[in-house]
This record gives C-alpha cells, sequence and structure tokens, in this order.
C-alpha cells in the first residue's frame, strides 16, 4: 500500500465523484462540506424545485462542481435510470452517501399501517436497492468504491417514544451495512453507516416545548449535536483515512448511546 502520512492526503475526496442522496438537513450540509474539498456531487430531492434551491445556493456560495436529480429513491427503476445518467456523464461513483430518511411520531397500539410500511420502506428498502445499484452498475465494475449509509443511534438503542418503526428501520439499515461489508470487500467496496443522535433538520422539527432541552440533557457533552458535526466522520469515511474501516456503525452521539450512568443529568459524582 502506498505510504501516505499526512492528513491533507490522507482525507482527501478532492476530485470524487459523490452521489449524494437526500439533500435534507444532513445531506445539504455534507454536500457543501464535499465541494468545499473539491469533490463533485450529485444530489437527490424528491422535488426538482427542491433541487434547484440546492443547486443555486452552492452555487452563491462560490461552488459550481454541483447538479441535482429528482429522486424518489424507493423506485428502483428511477435509481436505475439516474446511475446510467451519471456513468455517461462522469463514468464513475466513487462514494455514495445515503442521507435519505423519514420519521413518523405515533403510540405504538395506533401506528398506522401505511407509516410503518413507509418507514421501512423508505429507510430501509430503499437504501437496500440503492446500495445495491450502485454496487453492481457503478463500484463493482469500477473495482470499488465507498458506501457510507446515514442511521440512527435510534438503531442501536430506544431512545425516545413513539417512533418503533423508525427505530426498526434504521436497525435494519445498520444490520444491512455490516452484511453488505464482508459481502463486498472482495471488490474492494467500503461500507459504513453514520448514526446520528438528534440534530436540528426538518427530520425532527415537529418536537415542541423544551424537548430538545430535555434531549440535551441526555448527552454527556454539554450540548445537542449540530450539523458539523458529521463532517469529520463523512470525510473520514469517503476517504483513503479509512482504508480498513468497512462495516462500521459509527455513531456521532457524545457517548450517549455508551450508556447513562446514575445520576448523569445532574452531574452527580459517586460518593466512597
Ligand atoms: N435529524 C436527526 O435528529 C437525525 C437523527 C438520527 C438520524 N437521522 C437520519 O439522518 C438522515 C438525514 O435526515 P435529516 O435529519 O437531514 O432529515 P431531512 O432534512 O428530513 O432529510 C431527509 C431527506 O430524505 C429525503 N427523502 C425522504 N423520502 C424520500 C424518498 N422516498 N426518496 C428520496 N428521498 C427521500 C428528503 O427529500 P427532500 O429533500 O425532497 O425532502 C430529505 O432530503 C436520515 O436518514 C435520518 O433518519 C437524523
Amino acid at each position: 500500500m502506498e505510504k501516505k502520512l499526512k492528513a491533507e492526503e490522507l482525507f482527501s475526496v478532492e476530485g470524487k465523484i459523490v452521489l449524494l442522496t437526500g439533500g435534507g438537513g444532513i445531506g445539504e450540509y455534507l454536500t457543501e462540506a464535499y465541494l468545499a474539498n473539491g469533490a463533485t456531487v450529485i444530489a437527490t430531492n424528491r422535488t426538482k424545485e427542491k433541487g434547484e434551491k440546492l443547486v443555486a445556493y452552492m452555487n452563491e456560495q462560490g461552488y459550481d462542481k454541483i447538479e441535482s436529480y429528482p429522486l424518489d429513491q424507493t423506485d428502483s427503476a428511477q435509481i436505475e435510470e439516474l446511475v446510467d445518467k451519471i456513468l455517461a456523464k462522469y463514468g464513475r461513483i466513487d462514494v455514495l452517501l445515503n442521507a435519505v430518511g423519514y420519521s413518523y411520531d405515533c403510540k405504538p397500539e395506533d401506528f398506522p399501517e401505511e407509516e410503518i410500511r413507509k418507514m421501512i420502506e423508505i429507510n430501509y428498502v430503499s437504501a437496500a436497492l440503492l446500495n445495491k445499484i450502485v454496487a453492481k452498475k457503478a463500484m463493482i465494475p469500477a473495482g470499488g468504491g465507498k458506501i457510507i449509509n446515514i442511521g440512527s443511534i435510534a438503531g442501536i438503542m430506544c431512545h425516545s417514544k413513539n417512533v418503533f418503526p423508525y427505530e426498526a428501520s434504521k436497525a435494519a439499515l445498520h444490520q444491512m451495512t455490516r452484511s453488505l461489508a464482508l459481502c463486498w470487500a472482495k471488490y474492494n467496496i467500503y461500507v459504513n453507516c453514520i448514526a446520528p443522535t438528534w440534530v436540528k433538520t426538518p427530520l425532527v422539527e415537529h418536537y415542541k416545548g423544551d424537548y430538545f432541552e430535555r434531549v440535551r440533557k441526555m448527552h454527556y457533552f454539554d450540548r445537542l449535536s449540530e450539523l458539523q458535526d458529521y463532517v469529520g466522520p463523512a470525510l473520514f469515511l469517503s476517504s483513503d483515512a479509512s482504508s480498513y474501516v468497512s462495516g462500521l456503525i459509527l455513531t456521532v452521539d457524545g457517548a450517549w448511546s455508551c450508556g447513562r450512568t446514575v445520576g448523569h443529568e445532574e452531574g452527580y459524582e459517586v460518593q466512597y
């Protein structure tokens, strides 16, 4: 293996072709991070209008190596068409970052059937289709690539009430990531997950009152996570810095998922 010791070489995504699906809160921030580091980003949103807004915003920031396509990621024909377009234009996809997600809250006993199905469909099935199609059409023929799925600490532990289908869909996504990692190592494809804690995006804007203050107190660092906290993990998993890391569920959660100690919220220290 080539000797690389400098961070700017090791973590570089310069010149990489990145397919980033779900240009919402986390996806939009990471789009800008990839562009700031010299990558080309093909972003997707559900509607053309949202995509145009994203491109216009990135152009205003001085980035032009971005384009956007509308995509309903639950539709494999649309994914196939998009991947074909990217391959025709760029010839490869080096990095796939799947930031698509959906959530809905309801008491478990009243959860609407269509919402249970929708969450599994968007958070798990669409990811499975996307990972599969990108690997088969782009990364296996190219001799490798990096896939990053955005999971959630909700796939590791139950951290809030009334979202059991979301938790199940993210647990499925994590396990899929691990399974694909071992199956596709022979193709030099790395498959990892970033598992965020709460971060303020449109996905969670329906939580009102003092909910986020309560969430903040659950973490061991005295703050909520911010979009900036996800840039380092994404660049790490997209670059040579993670040259032997595959199947990892990288939690970005201020240690919350490590467990909660007695009296943690009040900063209590055990007396002996
Ligand atoms: N925010 C949090 O606290 C948190 C915590 C843990 C994990 N996550 C995960 O982080 C990822 C990004 O979420 P976010 O917080 O950035 O929320 P967000 O702003 O709501 O972004 C979700 C993205 O998913 C896209 N999407 C939804 N259904 C789709 C479909 N059928 N086809 C294609 N795209 C679809 C949305 O498209 P449009 O842009 O067209 O709306 C949007 O870009 C998700 O996987 C989420 O589960 C978030």
